[in-house]
């Protein structure tokens, strides 16, 4: 990157800072880094979370997130750069006088107590008199929706049952910031649908930060205010869901998050209104901002590509032949492959289609350049 980009860039960032200064940061990391001999699980991370969102650390597995999560909640030390909580510099602050709790992937309660020796465990630190801890863990099963569960024992729970006792847990000591790694993983897909709409409502109703894990992009879309997508330790985007699906700023977030078809390749003209791609010999109208002779990559998403009759006239139109047709309810998921051998897929509105059409057959495609984007590679 030139000098005078990056310099314009960071002092974007820091005036960007400086607004988020006001709408008061509650977790700041700034250059994190943390190595594990010669692993690099976390590089140089730098991230703003604010005070009462509902953030979430999206990346693959062994992106770094989970060690993210555990130096913001003083379970691990970074090898570099700085984490404050509101404000406060904690490197050195052990997690029980931090102001996090953190429900842990493997939950982690102990098998030998009851759900509210459990529960009451959060307070060991904070509350001494008995009475009040007992107190306070009955309120906490209670906004968890486990009234009565005081006295069992956790081995006879359901993991939806035990997901909760550990949430409870984390927030009887009524933290301003709950650190979640992959709350929702072990529980099977109805569950986790259902304990996804719940958390989004507490997440409401407490008022306090979440900063959640997950490696499921579709949770992570549907669950958080915003999203920070990170990829072998390293952030690549944070951003709003919206902005996130619609403006994805690199080839992996493009890729990562939602479907996509990536084509790459170089652009051959460039003008104010549109430019030209060649890649895998198709040409393509792409939208302007990339110079002749630069490498970058086209974003098709499967939902802005038309079929037939509604792809004629597109700027982008092609001859594809229909590999498969998969029925998703209201829509139709079509498997192209175009002229070059190059894959796409394509999901219409199961309306749309009114010439038949069926696994063989060749069907026009197309799409505006207002339907596509180009990140850099
Ligand atoms: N205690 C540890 N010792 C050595 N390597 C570790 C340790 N914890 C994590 N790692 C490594 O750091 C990388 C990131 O791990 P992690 O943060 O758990 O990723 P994620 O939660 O995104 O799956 C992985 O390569 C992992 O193997
Ligand atoms: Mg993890």
């Amino acid at each position: 990157m030139a000098d005078g980009i990056g310099d314009k860039k960071s002092k974007q960032q820091s005036e960007e800072l400086m607004g988020k200064e006001a709408r008061e940061v509650n977790v700041r990391l700034v250059d994190v880094s943390k190595r594990f001999g010669k692993i690099v699980a976390v590089d140089s991370l730098s991230l703003d979370i604010e005070n009462g969102e509902f953030l979430i650390l999206l990346g693959p597995s062994g992106s770094g997130k989970t060690t993210t999560l555990r130096m913001i909640g003083g379970f691990e030390v970074p090898s570099g750069g700085e984490i404050y909580i509101r404000g406060k510099i904690v490197t050195n602050v052990p997690p029980n006088r931090r102001e996090t709790r953190m429900v842990f992937q493997d939950l982690a309660l102990f098998p030998h107590m009851s759900v509210g020796k459990n529960v009451e465990y959060g307070l060991q630190f904070t509350e001494r008199d008995k009475k009040k801890r007992r107190l306070l863990a009955g309120n906490s099963l209670a906004s968890v929706s486990l009234d009565g569960f005081y006295n069992r024992n956790v081995n006879t729970l359901s993991g939806g049952e035990r997901q909760r006792v550990a949430l409870a847990r984390a927030l009887v000591t009524q933290p301003p910031i709950l650190l979640l790694d992959e709350p929702l993983g072990a529980l099977d897909e109805k569950l986790r649908e259902q304990t996804q709409v719940e958390l989004k409502m507490m997440h409401r109703e407490l008022g306090i930060t979440f900063l959640m894990v997950t490696h499921n992009q579709e949770e992570a879309l549907s669950m958080s205010t915003r999203v920070a997508v990170v990829n072998e330790g390293r952030l690549e985007q944070v951003a709003s869901p919206e902005v996130l699906y619609e403006n994805p700023e690199t080839v992996f977030v493009a890729g990562f998050v939602g479907t996509a078809k990536l084509f790459k390749g170089e652009i051959i003209e460039d003008s104010a209104e549109k430019s030209k791609l060649f890649s895998n010999r198709i040409e393509f109208f792409v939208p302007s901002g990339f110079r002749k002779g630069e490498e970058t990559t086209l974003v098709v998403r499967p939902e802005r590509i038309k079929l037939g009759a509604e792809a004629e006239g597109k700027e982008n139109m092609f001859e594809a032949k229909i590999q498969d047709i998969l029925y998703k309810g209201p829509a139709l998921e079509y498997g192209l492959i175009l002229n070059n051998g190059e894959k796409i897929r394509a999901r219409v509105d199961s309306k749309s289609i009114t010439e038949t059409s069926s696994i063989g057959d060749t069907i026009s495609i197309g799409w505006d350049i207002k339907d596509c984007k180009l990140v850099r590679s």
